[in-house]
Formats: C-alpha cells, sequence, structure tokens
C-alpha cells in the first residue's frame, strides 16, 4: 500500500548517506571509481519516505505560523502510550514515566552520569554500535566488552558466564544493553532478557537499555521489553526509543526515555536538562505524533515486511553464493554483519582490500572494524529491493570474486 520501492534521489537534500562520502579514512566510506553510483548502505538510515502520517502532522503544524516555547503536548504522551501498549504490550505507563532526549546515545551519556563516576567501567557486548564506542569513551567511561557467540546454528548468544566475570573482575554497576541488538541484528528472547538481568541484578549493576531498534522486527520475531521481564529490571533499567529510527527521522531529532522509578526518573530528567540543549522541537513532536499513530502502525509493518524480503534475500544469497562468509539470519534491525574472515583468508585479500572492493564498486557498507568486529562488514539494507539486488550483483561480479 505504502512505496518502498521507488528509488528517491537524495543528493543535495540534506543526507549525509548519499552526500557524506568522504575519503575512506574516517569514519565514512570512500568515493565509488569513476562509473559507478554509490548505494548508500552505511549510515543507519533508509532509502524510503516517511510514513504519510508523519508529513500530514508537520504539515498542518506549519499552517499555524507560530513556533513560540511550548510543553509537550498531552497528545505526544499519550501517542507513546499507545504505541507501547500497541506495540510492546507495555502497561502501566504514564507520562511522568517518560522524559524527552534529543537523542537516544545523548541519553545513553545522562545515564551514565547518573550512575557512573568518571573512569567507571561499562559493560558493553561486542559486535558493538560505533556510537557506543565514541560517546562513552569520549564522556569519560571505559568500555568493557563482553563478546556475543555466534553459536552452531548461526545464532548471535550472550555468553552470561564471561558477562558476569568481567562485570566483578571490573568492579562494573552500570552496562549498556542493545535489544535489538546493532549490529548483530538480534531480537533477544524473554528467556535472554530474564537471564541478562539476573546476571545484573545479582551484580547489583544498573542497566541502560538502548531499544531504539524495538520496532524493526524481523519475519515473527517479538520485541521483549527489558523493563518488561521482572520487577528488578522495572526499577532498574533506563530503556530508550525513537520514532527517529524507525520512521527515518533522524533530521528532524527527538527520542525519550522510560524510567520507572522515580529515583532514576529525577536523575535523569536533572542531569538531561542541565546544558539546556537537550530541549524538543515543535515540529518533532508534531512527527512523533503523526508517527506513532494508527496508519503509523500500518506503515511500520509494511516496513518490516519489505526489511524482511531484503534480510532474506541477502541472508540466502550470502550463504548461497559466497561460501567462507559467515552471517546470521537478521531477527531485527535493517543492519546485517558479514564475517569475511574464512573467505578472505582463502582468497589472499586483506581486510583493507576487502572493504575497499564494495566502496569502489559502489557498495558504500560499513568497516566492521568500526564495530570491534574486524574482518567483517556491515550492510544496510534498508532500501528498494532493486538496489538490494543492484548491490549483491556488484558484490558477484567485483568483490567476492
Ligand atoms: C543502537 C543505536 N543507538 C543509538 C543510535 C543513535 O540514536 P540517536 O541518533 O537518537 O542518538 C543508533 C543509530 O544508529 C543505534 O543504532
Amino acid at each position: 500500500m505504502y512505496d518502498f520501492s521507488s528509488i528517491i534521489n537524495r543528493h543535495g537534500r540534506d543526507s549525509l548517506a548519499v552526500d557524506g562520502l568522504g575519503d575512506g579514512t574516517g569514519f565514512s566510506p570512500a568515493k565509488p571509481r569513476e562509473g559507478f553510483d554509490s548505494l548508500p548502505m552505511w549510515v543507519a538510515d533508509m532509502g524510503f519516505a516517511t510514513a504519510p502520517s508523519v508529513v500530514r502532522a508537520i504539515k498542518q503544524r506549519l499552517d499555524h505560523p507560530i513556533f513560540g516555547y511550548y510543553q509537550p503536548s498531552d497528545a505526544y504522551y499519550q501517542a507513546i502510550i499507545g504505541w507501547q501498549r500497541e506495540r510492546n504490550g507495555v502497561q502501566g505507563l504514564e507520562p511522568c514515566h517518560i522524559g524527552y532526549e534529543n537523542g537516544v546515545l545523548g541519553g545513553v551519556i545522562s545515564a551514565l552520569n547518573v550512575l557512573c563516576s568518571k573512569g567507571d567501567n561499562v559493560l558493553v557486548h561486542s559486535p558493538t554500535y560505533v556510537g557506543f564506542t565514541h560517546a562513552v569513551g569520549n564522556n569519560g567511561y571505559n568500555l568493557v566488552h563482553s563478546p556475543l557467540v555466534l553459536d552452531k546454528d548461526g545464532v548471535w548468544r550472550m555468553d552470561y558466564e564471561d558477562m558476569e566475570r568481567r562485570i566483578q573482575e571490573h568492579h562494573i554497576h552500570a552496562a549498556i544493553f542493545c535489544s535489538p541488538h546493532n549490529p548483530c541484528g538480534r531480537a533477544w528472547e524473554r528467556e535472554e532478557v530474564l537471564r541478562a538481568m539476573d546476571v545484573f541484578q545479582r551484580n547489583s549493576v544498573y542497566v541502560i537499555a538502548d531499544e531504539i531498534w524495538s520496532d524493526l522486527l524481523l519475519d515473527k520475531n517479538r520485541h521483549t521489553p527489558t523493563q518488561s521481564v521482572s520487577d528488578w529490571a522495572r526499577s532498574h533499567v533506563v530503556a530508550f526509543y525513537a520514532p527517529s529510527k524507525t520512521f527515518n527521522l533522524a533530521g528532524l531529532v527527538g527520542s525519550y526515555h522510560i524510567a520507572y522509578d522515580p529515583w532514576l526518573s529525577d536523575r535523569l530528567a536533572k542531569e538531561g536538562g542541565l546544558s539546556h540543549y537537550n530541549a524538543q522541537n515543535v515540529l518533532s513532536m508534531h512527527a512523533l505524533v503523526g508517527a506513532y499513530s494508527d496508519e503509523g502502525q500500518a506503515w511500520t509493518d509494511e516496513l518490516c515486511q519489505v526489511l524482511t524480503k531484503n534480510a532474506t534475500y541477502a541472508y540466502e544469497h550470502i550463504t548461497k553464493s559466497y561460501p567462507g562468509v559467515k552471517t546470521a539470519r537478521a531477527q531485527a534491525t535493517y543492519v546485517l554483519l558479514l564475517d569475511c574472515e574464512q573467505w578472505c583468508r582463502e582468497h589472499d585479500v586483506t581486510n583493507d582490500e576487502l572493504v575497499r572492493r564494495g566502496w569502489d564498486v559502489g557498495v558504500t557498507w560499513h568497516d566492521g572494524r568500526l564495530f570491534e568486529c574486524p574482518w567483517c562488514v556491515r550492510l544496510n539494507i534498508a532500501l528498494p529491493f532493486s538496489q538490494i539486488v543492484d548491490a549483491f550483483d556488484r558484490m558477484d561480479k567485483y568483490v567476492f570474486v
């Protein structure tokens, strides 16, 4: 019903993904060789237009041409409460549990500022989202990585014993729990979340749950809100969400946290407010209300089907055509992690050469080393299906040869 197949030209229209290519020395991939256009498969936004209800909500607000100081509306809070109830089965959520954040990453740092003192160690799983690495390090905390393990069935698993050992060894009292997991694409099951929370509870570890990907579920996978698994989790976990990932609104800015415990909630509001920068924008408030609507739900359901089709095609193509490249069947998110170590060793290709081969032909993927995952590449598949097919054609011809 919605258009997820048109290729929209984003050049010159405020897009890092297409206009932010560099020389490949920093965060952004290099530009392709002459003769190739770029398929933006790196930064985590989508090549799809947002839901019509979002655009409508912004337009309606623009019709009233005064944009002065304001307070978040009741409609804003009710939209979040309704969305969390419908999508995640959340009960008992009230406006006082919800707090605005410009971005999830900024919120994660605010939470660390509340829970830690500088120099503290913080647990996170690896591979890990590059934003955590930069933001947490830049703010004076040390990340301790507990590796996820790809089991014999090709499913990424937490290693609970390793988590507990590292927590105790490094005197850790705060953890970042990415659920669903970027870049591994896991939608953690309830039992897994519960076991992780048991480890944290036993060791007095507060949890910062980054659930920004929780709407983007593939196939029949479900999201388990971390706070829902136990009474302890409800009062010791702060969770972060955003319509920006789901509805492709990163450029509009706007996320939120949920904290049920009054101590946590008060401290977060205080810390987040200190700079006076953490302030909502009226258009992004209306965008959220348009997003978290009945139409937004229908749009998201369709988006998830499109992403499932893309992810399935990618998984089947990789496992059939690139022996030696390992990847898991993604359960959530729109990023895929390809572990190319065996393939590279068998073909005498270096890590740099692998990454460069993709960039040269416009497969602008992300270098896995950014995600604490050498020999890997991360592929954003939130593009029209025809571009996914195009990307794999190029990989067949120029990369995995
Ligand atoms: C796990 C995770 N957290 C946070 C972010 C960034 O969120 P924000 O732009 O709201 O800071 C991303 C973006 O890709 C992400 O993947």
